[in-house]
């Protein structure tokens, strides 16, 4: 018999035709169901952004009217009333949709569970004791299981909204929180600040030189030099053969420290967090943007850091 012939001739048996029907009919199924569940797929995409964009919308609403009289209306912190919320440090960075930059608070505190968790415990449950004397009040307890005025379905909006701060956040001109190991520090000075310091302390953080410089339970800029107890080595920088041959000409703390602000370049400052300090890194034109009043409470507040 010819092959042809075989072939033409050829009669499935019955188990064979049952195994082949079964099969293009499971294949026939799954490309439906593939096709399917592409297009479900889709559009529950669609609906979970639709969904996320109501979270974070009903959440700002929630954030500007609880949250940003601490935290400040743009997440940046506010000295003294609460840590940055939109700064890299807090959230680390999301870039289209995948994390780039950890979040390093979450580290630093060994929080166990994720960013989302930690946002909602502690906006939930408030923190019953100031992590570190930098902060002049407590944390309200926000949910209604803790005593608060919120539910959970706002709570979890609020943190929707602070979390799409992770696409760009903040990554200067921010106080974070302190890091656990310096939570406890002493307040930088013993004495209450005057008015006019007080005053000073404000300006530093509105000016942005908390991005910079460190000052001890303030602040943790590691751009500049720490000015934890510059009041103390202005003191002793004035009177150096390498300041009196630089084109500074201060003699007195206040004045040292009021010529750093407004002529950065005078005398360049000898040692930085990583390393020797370089000219031109210090905006230059403080002189013009900052007004004589903030001036001059800037330089009494940190005379005053010994
Ligand atoms: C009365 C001021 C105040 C209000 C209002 C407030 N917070 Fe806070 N918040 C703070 C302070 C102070 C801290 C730091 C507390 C500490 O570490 O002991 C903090 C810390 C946090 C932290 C942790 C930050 C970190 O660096 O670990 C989150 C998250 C937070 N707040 C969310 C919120 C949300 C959301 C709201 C609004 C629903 C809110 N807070 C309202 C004062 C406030
Ligand atoms: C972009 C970073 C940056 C910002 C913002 C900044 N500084 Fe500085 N600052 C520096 C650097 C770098 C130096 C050291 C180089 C020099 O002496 O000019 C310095 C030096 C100083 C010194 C002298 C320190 C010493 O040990 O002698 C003082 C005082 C000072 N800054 C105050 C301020 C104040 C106040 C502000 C805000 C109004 C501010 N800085 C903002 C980077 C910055």
């Amino acid at each position: 018999m010819s092959i042809i012939k075989k072939i033409v001739t050829f009669k499935p048996s019955f188990t064979l035709r049952v195994i082949v029907g079964l099969i293009s009919v499971v294949g026939f199924l799954s490309a439906c169901a593939i096709v399917g569940l592409g297009d479900l797929t889709k559009a529950l995409g669609v609906q979970d952004a639709k969904y996320k964009a109501r979270a974070i919308e009903a959440g700002a609403l929630v954030y500007f009217q609880q949250c940003a009289r601490c935290h400040g209306p743009e997440g940046k912190g506010i000295a003294g009333q609460g840590p940055a919320l939109s700064s890299i440090t807090f959230l680390g960075k999301v870039e289209n949709g995948v994390e780039v930059t950890k979040s390093q608070r979450i580290i630093d505190i060994g929080w166990v569970g994720n960013l989302d968790g930690y946002i909602r415990a502690v906006t939930a449950a408030g923190i019953p004791l100031k992590s570190s004397n930098v902060w002049d009040v407590t944390h309200p307890a926000f949910g209604q299981a803790y005593g608060g005025n919120l539910r959970d379905d706002q709570i979890a909006d609020v943190a929707a909204f602070i979390e799409n701060w992770r696409q760009a956040p903040y990554t200067q001109g921010v106080i974070d929180s302190p890091k656990p190991g310096e939570a406890l520090g002493p307040r930088p000075t013993a004495v209450p600040l005057t008015p006019e310091q007080e005053a000073g302390k404000t300006a530093f953080a509105k000016y942005g030189c908390t991005a910079c410089h460190a000052i001890k339970g303030v602040s943790q800029g590691a751009v500049g030099p720490n000015l934890s107890t510059i009041g103390a080595d202005a003191a002793n920088i004035i009177t150096q053969p390498g300041y009196k041959s630089s084109q500074g000409k201060a003699t007195t703390v206040a004045e040292y420290i009021h010529e750093s602000i407004v002529n950065p370049n005078a005398y360049i400052a000898p040692k930085c967090p990583t390393g020797a300090c370089v000219a031109g890194i210090m905006p230059q034109n403080f002189g013009t943007t900052i007004p004589a009043t903030d001036l001059q409470n800037l330089v009494a507040y940190l005379s005053s850091l010994k």
